[in-house]
């Protein structure tokens, strides 16, 4: 599956993105949520995921970049989250959280910064729906795909075969046609200005 991140969309018209970019063939549309204190960038809240679901004829697939999500969980699920995404560093209980995220009636997912290591998420797999692997220290589009964390998409597939677990492995940061095959062992690929950065139904069909 692909989901283009809208970080890289044009901000002034959201709506038009989103049919576009489902036009072209994406699946989710991926929405970063940066709260200038768990990474130095601030984006967008609740109530644009509000206008968003309004628009969208495909899941929305929220990664929160936030401290203390557990605040703020609620919120997004009601704003329309489909798939709702925390980090394991920014959270005292994270299977606390991805327990409730569930009970809200959200999918829920686990992510973890490129220097975290794999072991904190994997007792989190079995509440876990998705879970994101950064391959850009996370913050901002644009940056270069960090090749030194392909083993843990690797390790993580055996985990996740061995222990007969169903939950989809994602990619994020610096995909392109290139360093998605690299990744050939996840199940969605979000990629921000690969696919915004030319016609999407190119990029998209080039990501698949
Ligand atoms: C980074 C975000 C990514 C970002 C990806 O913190 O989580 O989703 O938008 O952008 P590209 O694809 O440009 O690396
Ligand atoms: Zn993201």
């Amino acid at each position: 599956m692909v989901a283009p991140s809208i970080l890289s969309a044009d901000f002034a018209n959201l709506e038009k993105e989103i049919h576009a970019v489902s036009q072209a063939g994406a699946d989710w549309i991926h929405v970063d949520v940066m709260d200038g204190r768990f990474v130095p960038n601030i984006t967008i809240g609740i109530p644009v995921v509000k206008s968003l679901k309004k628009v969208s004829p495909i899941p929305l697939d929220v990664h929160l970049m936030i401290e203390e999500p557990e605040r703020y969980i609620e919120d997004f699920i009601k704003a329309g989250s489909d798939y709702l995404t925390i980090h394991v560093e920014s959270t005292k209980d994270p299977a606390a959280v991805l327990k409730r995220i569930r009970e809200l009636g959200a999918k829920a997912g686990i992510t973890l910064r490129p220097g975290t290591s794999l072991d904190t998420v994997l007792p989190l797999l079995p509440l876990s729906d998705l879970v994101l692997v950064m391959t850009v220290e996370p913050g901002f589009g644009g940056q270069s795909f960090m090749a030194d964390q392909i083993a843990k998409i690797s390790r993580l597939r055996q985990e996740i075969s061995s222990k007969k677990l169903s939950c989809l492995i994602e990619v994020d940061g610096g995909i392109n046609a290139e360093t998605a095959k690299l990744c050939h062992e996840a199940d969605v690929f979000v990629a921000g200005s690969f696919v915004f950065g030319r016609d999407y139904k190119t990029a998209i069909a080039a990501l698949r």
